[in-house]
């Protein structure tokens, strides 16, 4: 398939875009957290083929994106929690999983009763939305496995030949993917941590709680399917070594085919060979900004083949750091 690509799409193309999705194409937008692949949430071939494009297992289902929040009603029963969290969160980097309407098809929703709905703040990506006139079903523009892309070239890398038309305009500023929280569990659940923090969230729904499978490792009935695989990884094997910056520097192996991953505030992780940071050590913001283009990064070297990561904090917009980490080391994570 030939690829158009807009690097910095004006009105025209933006339509041309939303012509593409009504018609069942493929379409690739930025948003403020990762690139989407998007397609018309209510035409199930059209779902079929974001499928086939990322090479993504059809039980993991997708999250539907709109260009307002109260448009959320014809697709999702819609609760009062809700309307709550649309209001102090939307548009943003926030979904929110819902029971589904029955006009969204099941290859949308992986065969699931539940809907997940977001409303995207950039422009390029409400324009979009706004102008095909439908919801988007969208998952993160990467080939299934890999990091999220995060800038124009990771999508390009990715989706060149695969997508029907490919929108630039905007790097993604947030750098993860969207927190989902459901309102289908007893209590409001955060089923992926992201840049809307477990504090933010309880200031709207107190009794919100973070799934177990945030950290874990998948086991039984994941209320959220997508925490099932591995995820987000670099070609290398991912090692999260946690505890002290010299406790770190002692037990990574000073071997060529190895590279690291640290802070720019550690000074000595710095001066291995093939050390790369992302953002200060208690700077968690920088840190999922730059992660994924930062893994990406390693694999335009195939002499490294494991890298050595520092451990990030938990707190905050860490959890969605050390969450995404933890996915990309295969949940392998060696105390030093
Ligand atoms: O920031 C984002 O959310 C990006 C941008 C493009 O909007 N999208 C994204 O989509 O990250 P994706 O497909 O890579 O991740 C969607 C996650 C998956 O883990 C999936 O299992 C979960 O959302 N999900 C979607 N619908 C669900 C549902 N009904 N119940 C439980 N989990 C659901
Ligand atoms: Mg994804």
């Amino acid at each position: 398939m030939e690829t158009r690509i807009y690097l910095n799409p004006k009105e025209n193309e933006i339509e041309k875009a939303a012509e593409c999705v009504r018609a069942g194409g493929l379409c690739v937008f930025p948003t403020e957290t990762v690139f989407g692949l998007g397609a018309n949430a209510l035409d199930e071939n059209a779902a079929k083929k974001i499928y086939e494009a990322k090479g993504r297992p059809s039980d993991n289902p997708l999250i539907v994106h709109l260009s307002e929040p109260v448009e959320a009603e014809l697709y999702a029963y819609t609760t009062d929690d809700y309307y709550r969290l649309a209001k102090a969160f939307m548009p943003g980097p926030l979904t929110v999983i819902m029971k589904a309407r029955d006009v969204i098809p099941k290859t949308v929703t992986g065969g699931l009763d539940t809907v997940a709905v977001r409303v995207p703040s950039y422009s390029v990506a409400h324009e979009l939305i706004r102008k095909a006139g439908l919801p988007i079903a969208a998952p993160s523009a990467n080939i299934s496995g890999r990091p999220s892309p995060t800038r124009v070239e990771h999508v390009i890398e990715d989706m060149n030949g695969r997508a029907d038309i490919i929108l630039g305009g905007e790097n993604c500023e947030v750098g993860v993917e969207s927190t989902i929280i459901t309102l289908c569990a007893q209590r409001p659940t955060v089923l992926r941590p992201g840049y809307i923090t477990l504090g933010q969230l309880k200031t709207v729904c107190p009794d919100t709680v973070v799934s177990e499978a945030v950290l874990g490792k998948y086991e039984g009935q994941a209320l959220s399917p997508g925490m099932r695989y591995k995820h987000y990884a670099p070609k290398a094997k991912v090692i999260i070594l946690d505890g002290t910056q010299e406790a770190f520097y002692n037990a990574v192996p000073k071997s060529g085919d190895v590279g690291i991953l640290c802070f720019d505030t550690d000074e000595k992780l710095k001066t291995l060979r093939n050390a790369k940071t992302y953002g200060a050590a208690k700077d968690s913001n920088m840190q999922a900004k730059m992660l994924f283009e930062c893994l990406r990064s390693f694999d335009k070297d195939d002499t490294i083949k494991r890298i050595y990561a520092r451990m990030p904090s938990d707190e905050g917009v860490g959890l969605a750091v050390l969450n995404r980490l933890i996915r990309a080391a295969g949940f392998n994570v060696r105390k030093v």
